[in-house]
C-alpha cells in the first residue's frame, strides 16, 4: 500500500554539539539526512517525501538532494519552533494517499522491512509505531533523586519512529492539540489523546537517533558491521 512520509529536520541538533544541525553531520561520506531519505527512496511503496526544514537551510537541503539523486521529495516545506509544529506543516502537505509516515531525518537505520509492517498496521488500526522492549531497569524518583519504585518492565517499551497512521486521524490529532495547546514529543501521544488505539511494532535497537555526540559512534559502527555483511 502507497503513502507519503513527513521528514522533521528542521532541528537546531543542539545536544549533539556539532556547531550546525545535525542532518549535514557525514556519515561514511554521506550526510546523515542523505542515509534517512535512501531508505525511503528504495522503498517502492513510497509515493512522496515531505521534508521539513528550516527556512535558512532551505537552499542546502534542496542542494543535497538533487547531488545525491533523491527523487521522491516532493515538497520541502518549514518547519517551526517545536518538533510538533514541523510535524504538521509538513502534514498539510499530504496528498492522495490514505497513509503516512513520520520519520525524524535523525534516524538513518530504518529498515525497509519496518515500513512495510508499519502501513499494514496503520491501514487496519489506524496507527502505528515503531518501539522496542526497554532493556535497563527502570526506576521512578524524585526530583531530588530518591526513588519511588522500580516500574514493571515487561510492560515498557521505547517508541521509535517511524509512526504511521490514516491521514485523517492524524490530522485530527493535530488539530485537537493545537486547541488544547497541547505539546507532545511524538505524533501517537496525540492520538492517544483522542482516545484511539495505537499499535506497538517490534523494531530493532539499531534504528537509533542520532541525539547526542556518543551516537555518532555507534552509527559508525552500525555501518561498519552492515558494510561487512
Ligand atoms: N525537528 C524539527 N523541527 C523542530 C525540532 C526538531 O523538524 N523544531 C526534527 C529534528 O531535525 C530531528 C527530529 O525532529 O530530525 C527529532 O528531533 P531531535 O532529535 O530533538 O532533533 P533536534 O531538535 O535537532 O535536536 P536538539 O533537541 O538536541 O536540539
Ligand atoms: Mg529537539
Amino acid at each position: 500500500m502507497k503513502y507519503q512520509v513527513v521528514v522533521p529536520a528542521a532541528g537546531q541538533g543542539k545536544r549533539m554539539q556539532a556547531g550546525k544541525n545535525k542532518q549535514f553531520i557525514e556519515l561514511v561520506g554521506k550526510p546523515v539526512i542523505i542515509h534517512t531519505l535512501m531508505v525511503f527512496e528504495q522503498d517502492e511503496d513510497c509515493a512522496g517525501v515531505i521534508l521539513v526544514v528550516n527556512e535558512n537551510e532551505r537552499v542546502v537541503f534542496e542542494e543535497l538532494v538533487l547531488k545525491h539523486s533523491i527523487h521522491k521529495v516532493s515538497s520541502i516545506v518549514s518547519g517551526g519552533l517545536e518538533r510538533q509544529h514541523s510535524v504538521y506543516n509538513g502534514l498539510l502537505a499530504v496528498d492522495g494517499v490514505e497513509i503516512v509516515l513520520v520519520h525524524d531525518g535523525a534516524r538513518p537505520f530504518v529498515k525497509q522491512q519496518l515500513l512495510s509492517k508499519l502501513v499494514s498496521a496503520a491501514s487496519e488500526s489506524g496507527a502505528a509505531i515503531a518501539g522496542v522492549p526497554v532493556k535497563d531497569t527502570i526506576k521512578k524518583a524524585t526530583n531530588a533523586n530518591k526513588v519511588v519504585e522500580t516500574v514493571e518492565r515487561s510492560s515498557l517499551w521505547a517508541v521509535q519512529t517511524p509512526q504511521a497512521f490514516r491521514v485523517s486521524i492524524l490530522k485530527q490529532a493535530h488539530e485537537k492539540a493545537v486547541e488544547d495547546d497541547f505539546l507532545g514529543t511524538d505524533e501517537a501521544s496525540l492520538v492517544e489523546r483522542l482516545d484511539h488505539e495505537v499499535i506497538i511494532v517490534e523494531s530493532d535497537y539499531q534504528n537509533i537517533k542520532l541525539t547526542t555526540p556518543e551516537d555518532l559512534v555507534f552509527a559508525e559502527a552500525i555501518l561498519q558491521k552492515w558494510k561487512g555483511i
